[in-house]
């Protein structure tokens, strides 16, 4: 069995010693590992408990063979550079946004405009259809030996800003709005009437309370979790996008996994999955009342009008033949079609 140790930059420039792996990385033979995984949220993120709740069972199923090790609060890293670390190995696992896939290939495009998933359930009815994302999730083995194994859902994103509801795009005009960085949340921004700030997510809180952002755009949880209401205390419920996060693996490492073992790994991600959409729900009510009470407003306000505003990217952004395939893969699943 061969013995790899691996010494990893993490993205502060802090070289930190991941722990021994002992498996072979030889296909189909390694009978156990230590996975590491990257995350940009907290421990009470349903995220992280789900990846913890799949990391005991796998542990437990495989007596302790593999083990997985989350790494939360971008510890190794905001999630570019957990892309970069997963592509060339020195990191087994990340969860990452789309924006950060589409990236890597424009066609995840597909799956991150605001038109694309009417809400949760529709979003994982896709996820769980091959068909629709299959290819899409193998297509960056070749170029950057990572395979996307699933998604756990980001629920709605709004807006919340640090100094008033928005009801209107008019109202982001001149407000420079914090975005996930790809061509497609620029371009949000500007729809929405706001001047794009890319920026990567554990920098958002410094970046509204010193004023370098006015505004943002999330989940109520992420809302909650990173306490942006603190600095960003008015939520206005636009409800302008369904989000989706990827777990990714590098493909050396999920080759080698033996037949048996792979299974395990993967039934143990399904009850995580499972787990997660449970989760998300609470989590959500939860947020908007911890928010609440700590002095946040949440103003309800027309969805129709963001919605209309973001129309226009669909037919900007959808341009290749697998893009068009996916996105209407997508909606072919959606309820609101079938009627
Ligand atoms: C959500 C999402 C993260 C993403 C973040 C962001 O919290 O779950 O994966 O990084 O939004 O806006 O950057």
């Amino acid at each position: 069995m061969r013995r790899h140790t691996r010494l990893i930059g993490a993205a502060a420039g802090t070289a930190m010693l991941l722990a021994a792996c002992s498996g072979t990385l030889e296909p189909g033979q390694n009978e156990g590992d230590v996975l590491h995984l990257a995350l940009n949220q907290t421990e009470t993120h349903p995220s992280y408990i789900a990846l913890d709740h799949w990391g005991d069972y796998l542990e437990e199923n495989t007596d302790g063979r593999w083990t997985l090790e989350i790494y939360p609060n971008e510890t190794l890293g905001a999630q570019a550079e957990a892309l970069q670390l997963v592509s060339d190995g020195s990191v087994e696992l990340a969860i990452v946004s789309g924006p950060q896939l589409e990236n890597l290939n424009k066609d995840f495009i597909a799956l991150n405009l605001p038109t694309t998933f009417d809400n949760i359930d529709h979003q994982m009815k896709v996820l769980a259809d091959d068909e629709v994302v299959g290819e899409l999730f193998n297509s960056l083995r070749e170029t950057n030996n990572i395979v996307v194994l699933g998604g756990f859902t980001q629920g709605n994103r709004s807006v919340y800003t640090t100094f008033g509801p928005v009801e209107t795009p008019d109202d982001l005009n001149g407000m420079k709005l914090r975005v996930q960085e790809s061509e497609l949340n620029l371009a949000m921004a500007e729809a929405l009437g706001a001047s794009a700030t890319p920026m990567a997510y554990g920098e958002l809180y410094s970046g509204l309370q010193s004023g370098v952002v006015d505004a943002a755009e999330n989940n109520e949880v992420s809302y909650a979790t990173q306490r942006h209401y603190e600095v960003a205390p008015h939520w206005s419920q636009t409800n302008h996008l369904v989000g989706l996060d990827y777990l990714i693996i590098n493909s050396t490492m999920l080759d080698s996994m033996t037949h048996e073992d792979r299974e395990i790994f993967m039934g143990g991600w399904d009850e995580a999955r499972a787990l997660h959409v449970e989760l998300w729900l609470e989590a959500t009510d939860d947020s908007i009342s911890q928010a609440e009470e700590d002095g946040a407003t949440i103003h309800i306000v027309d969805e129709t009008i963001f919605d209309e505003a973001l129309e226009p990217l669909v037919d900007q952004f959808l341009t290749t033949d697998t893009q068009l395939e996916v996105y209407e893969g997508a909606r072919a699943l959606s309820e609101k079609d079938v009627e």
